[in-house]
């Protein structure tokens, strides 16, 4: 495996990302770590290498964090990558020194192909028969003096040590960021590091995880039992998909149906959970609840904080009820949550409190606690796309492993102002033609569905009623939104241009099929400044 030191870069989770797209099985850990522990993990010989990454902090503060010594004692490959560099500089022996002005930005880096790390890596010579990187540079102070032992690796105009390396002791840096995509030969250098260098085998693939991790959860939970919350989402779905595989009817699967799930999706999680997969789930339906507390409630917040509060509430009914068992039966020990590894370390579970926080998460909460349970999660060192991976593996349809991201309060943020039953009802059937139409147009230059080539789409009820003619006659009903979105992260996010074709049908046939709605708009604002969602 690869150790990867986080020092609170932004993008950190990339190089962890690239690392277990070459097969590779890494860890994040956060830099402060202590010495013992970085021998302590090193001392199975599992460990092959180590990665220190960036950070936003600058080395010539004696207050910002330093790497473990003992990193650079073990014997084995480091790679640091901009601060992570600039740290390895100064801990050997090296001087760092603040740049005053801050680099940003594409550069065209001069490698010296002599370096293991680097040889016959390029993407253009020069006429003087130089090889080039594009890279991607983020960084203000720089390495002006090589530490003992190392030569210089890369070098640009205004940063004349871009890249160091000691071979003898197969210490490498980069001042630029290998792990973002604008770094062409980004990926090409991390495997090389990892395969090459460290010397690690190929071998993190999805089958023999399941073995693994069906082993890992056997041997965890024994005779006891599980419960799962089961929203219909890939997090959950694939979780509960592996736990059963593992322990079959030891797991029970609540699915709280709140009211506000899209059209038919609480059948379609019962078919496949309970027809196909034969587990066990108990669906609850609470929409008359939760429509009840909704009531005269038109805040975006407070809508949020009641669907939120209702859920856990009802939630913590049903697992309190398995919790206590019945009759001969011994009641649940265990809460599995379909935690991924992005939670883990954005909630700062592998903590990385020194990145500025985004976004908090709502599936990594106290609920284990409240409940008196202990905590299962066998996603938790996985990303999002491993995990979708894993769910086909095990079975599970694409569609629903490949689906949008699906909000939690659903459609509740989706019915701008106060949630109706009838705004649920007329929304539902809007929703499902947009989908079924994104899926029924195909993008000839990509053979793509525009379903496949757009991150997020979904309709939105506009509680405003607007002129329009039918037949013979005046109508006076409801407008909804189309919303189309594409982004890697979600945290930017460009509207999606659709062919006027698609949005023409769509219009069409949700004005002539659900009465009620009389207008079709499209949504047209980026993120920032809209959000992704409307409330
Ligand atoms: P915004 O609207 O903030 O959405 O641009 C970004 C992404 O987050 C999703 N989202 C949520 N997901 N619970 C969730 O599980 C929520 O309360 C929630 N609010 C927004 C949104 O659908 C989009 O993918």
């Amino acid at each position: 495996k690869i150790l990867i030191l986080d020092f609170g870069s932004q993008v950190t989770q990339l190089i962890a990302r690239r690392v277990r797209e070459a097969n590779v099985y890494c860890e994040v850990h956060p830099c402060d770590v202590t010495e013992a522990w970085v021998r302590d993990y090193a001392k199975d010989g599992s460990l092959k290498g180590i990665i220190l990454s960036g950070s936003h902090a600058s080395v010539t503060e004696d207050t910002t964090d330093r790497a473990p010594q003992a990193v650079f004692e073990l014997g084995l490959p480091v790679l640091g990558i901009c601060y992570g560099m600039q740290t390895m500089a100064q801990q050997l022996g090296g001087k760092v020194e603040n740049g005053h002005k801050r680099e940003f930005g594409f550069a065209a880096v001069r490698a010296r192909g002599h370096t293991a790390l680097l040889k016959d890596i390029a993407d253009f010579t020069t006429p003087e028969g130089h090889g080039m990187l594009n890279v991607w540079m983020s960084h203000g102070d720089k390495v002006t003096e090589l530490p003992p032992g190392f030569k210089l690796m890369a070098s640009t105009d205004s940063c004349p040590i871009a890249g160091m390396a000691d071979e003898a002791r197969r210490f490498y840096a980069v001042q630029f960021h290998p792990e973002v995509t604008h770094t062409v030969q980004g990926k090409a250098l991390l495997e090389r590091f990892v395969l090459g260098i460290c010397g690690t085998t190929p071998d993190w693939v999805m089958r023999d995880h399941i073995a693994e991790a069906v082993e890992q959860i056997r041997q965890q939970v024994g005779d006891e039992e599980v419960i799962l919350g089961l929203s219909g989402g890939v997090d959950s779905s694939v979780a509960a998909a592996l736990i059963h595989r593992a322990i079959g009817d030891q797991l029970t699967c609540v699915f709280v149906d709140h009211g506000l799930l899209r059209l038919n999706e609480g059948d379609m999680v019962m078919d496949m959970f309970v027809g196909k997969l034969h587990a066990k789930v108990i669906r609850v339906d609470a929409s008359d609840l939760f429509l009840g507390k909704l009531a005269g409630v038109s805040e975006p917040e407070a809508k949020r904080k009641i669907i939120g509060g209702l859920f856990v509430d009802v939630f913590k009914a049903e697992a309190a009820k398995l919790k206590a068992g019945d009759g001969g039966h011994k009641g649940a020990t265990f809460l599995a949550q379909g935690t991924i590894y992005p939670d883990v370390i954005e909630s700062g579970g592998a903590k990385s409190k020194k990145a500025v926080t985004i976004k908090s998460h709502h599936n990594v909460g106290g609920l284990p606690e409240q409940l008196g349970l202990k905590l299962l999660e066998p996603l938790r060192d996985l990303f999002k796309d491993e995990v979708r991976e894993l769910g086909v593996a095990l079975g599970l349809p694409p569609e629903m492993v490949y689906r949008h991201p699906f909000p939690g309060p659903g459609l509740g943020v989706r019915i701008l102002g106060e949630v109706k039953k009838e705004y649920a009802d007329l929304l539902r059937r809007a929703d499902a033609i947009f989908i079924e139409e994104l899926r029924n147009f195909t993008d000839e230059a990509t053979g793509k569905t525009w379903y496949d080539l757009t991150s997020q789409a979904f309709t939105v009820f506009l509680p405003v009623k607007s002129v329009g003619v039918m037949g013979d006659g005046r109508t006076y009903d409801y407008v909804v939104a189309l919303r189309a979105v594409q982004t890697s992260d979600f945290m930017t996010a460009d509207w999606a241009e659709l062919p006027y074709a698609l949005l023409k049908k769509v219009s069409g046939r949700i004005i002539n099929e659900v009465r009620g709605i009389n207008r079709v708009t499209y949504d047209v604002s980026s993120k920032p400044p809209a959000t992704i969602e409307w409330e």
